[in-house]
């Protein structure tokens, strides 16, 4: 069956017209050339990419949760609640609207219009039943990643995100808050603040959680670094680094604010071992009005860290030289070799207080001796490293 029709809008521009079958598939875009700028970045160089864009829009499949999710509000796929929903997001100003239907952003956006994240309410309680009275507009918020998590607006109206973890330990949630106390001690600004939060997960029990503000609003959204990488033609296993450098200083950032905030990232991630520095967990800032550029997206997502897949055994077999990430390269130590200011991370201002991981069950209490040993450890390569050791170049293969 053919699809309706829909423009894909930014804010009130209608950047294309296309059709979207009952399974969210798109079909038949027709570009507007007059809006040219204001089409995604990452789907601005032909057909496919934009494919590859709208499907990376919908809540991945693999979220934890999604399945009872959908199943108690009735879609068939993370693509038709993304349909059902009009695609909005609370990081950035795309939407969807019907061909025949005359609706503005200000009706729809959900930085200003309320919502019941339902959708992601489940998948953190399997066990919330949707209330009908409470029904909005809008019962899905769309968002990236694999954990659990919901939209929420607080008593004076500022949205915030709620995640949860994997599995029984809540050490994903400790480290963001681990990791937000490093950056207040470092006088670091440019990072998301996080939260603990008590939660209802399954079964009604008692959990704990995070919670961090929406850094973005109508006038300020959010564009991946995968995103901005689909601009450029890159080269299989080449490391993003300099490509992703490349687009942003095409944009307009300075050569300076790139150095300074990734050497930053890369430093302190290393000190957490913050394994997940992937392409969708770097963003930039635009404004989508001006589209001008505004600089990093304050770092986030550092849950993947401090070791909180390895049970104790593991940890005490952890070799600091061969710890392997998701980033620029496979190696963790070889991050270090883009970085200029060695000293952008002040090792004077990184004794951190461990007790925030007796906050996590019980069973995993043993572990914390052994994080922070290897914490400890990290420190001591630092040390190394600003005094002028390449410790990459110790390392046994890339
Ligand atoms: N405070 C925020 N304000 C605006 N957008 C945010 C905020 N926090 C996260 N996001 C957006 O939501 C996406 C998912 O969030 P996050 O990376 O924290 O989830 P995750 O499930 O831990 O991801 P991953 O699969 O990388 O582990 C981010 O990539 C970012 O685009
Ligand atoms: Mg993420």
């Amino acid at each position: 069956m053919a699809g309706k029709e829909y423009f894909l809008m930014h804010k009130d521009i209608a950047v294309c017209l296309m059709e979207i079958d009952e399974n969210g598939r798109i079909a038949h875009v027709r570009r507007n050339e007059a809006a040219k700028e204001h089409f995604p970045l990452g789907g601005q160089m032909n057909d496919m990419k934009f494919h590859e864009w709208w499907r990376d829009r919908a809540i991945p499949k693999t979220r934890h949760g999604a399945k009872t999710a959908l199943q108690k509000l009735g879609y068939t796929s993370t693509n038709s609640a993304l349909v059902n929903n009009l695609a909005l997001s609370l990081s950035d100003c795309y939407w969807i609207c019907l061909r025949e239907e005359s609706l503005s952003w200000k009706d729809v956006n959900l930085f200003t219009n309320d919502f019941v994240d339902s959708f992601g309410e489940i998948t953190i309680n399997q066990s919330y039943e949707v209330d009908l009275r409470e029904k909005t507009q809008f019962n899905c918020a769309t968002s990236q990643g694999e954990l659990q998590k919901k939209w929420c607006i607080d008593a004076d109206g500022r949205r915030y995100l709620l995640k949860g973890n994997y599995g029984e330990s809540y050490q994903q949630s400790l480290n963001e808050i681990f990791a937000t106390k490093l950056h207040e001690k470092q006088g670091f600004h440019n990072y998301t603040k996080y939260q603990l939060i008590r939660v209802k997960v399954d079964r009604d029990r008692e959990g704990l959680g995070c919670m961090c503000y929406d850094y973005c609003s109508e006038n300020i959204e959010s564009i991946s670094a995968w995103e901005l990488l689909q601009t450029v033609k890159t080269r299989q296993n080449e490391s993003l680094y300099y490509p992703f450098k490349q687009v942003c200083l095409s944009l307009g950032m300075t050569e300076d604010a790139f150095t300074s905030f990734m050497d930053y990232e890369i430093l302190s991630d290393y000190l957490i071992s913050n394994t997940d520095r992937h392409m969708n967990n770097i963003s930039v800032m635009r404004d989508p009005d001006s589209l001008e550029l505004l600089g990093f997206a304050p770092i986030y997502d550092s849950g993947n860290s401090m070791f909180y897949q390895l049970s104790e055994r593991e940890l005490s077999a952890v070799h600091i030289p061969d710890i392997r990430t998701h980033s620029f390269v496979e190696k963790e130590v070889r991050l270090l070799q883009y970085v200029k200011d060695r000293n952008c991370v002040d090792l004077g201002k990184a004794e951190m207080d461990f007790s925030i991981y007796e906050k996590d069950i019980e069973e995993r209490h043993g572990r914390i001796p052994n994080l922070q040993a290897l914490y400890e450890k990290k420190i001591d390569s630092l040390k190394a490293f600003q005094n002028g050791k390449d410790i990459w170049k110790n390392a046994l293969y890339q």
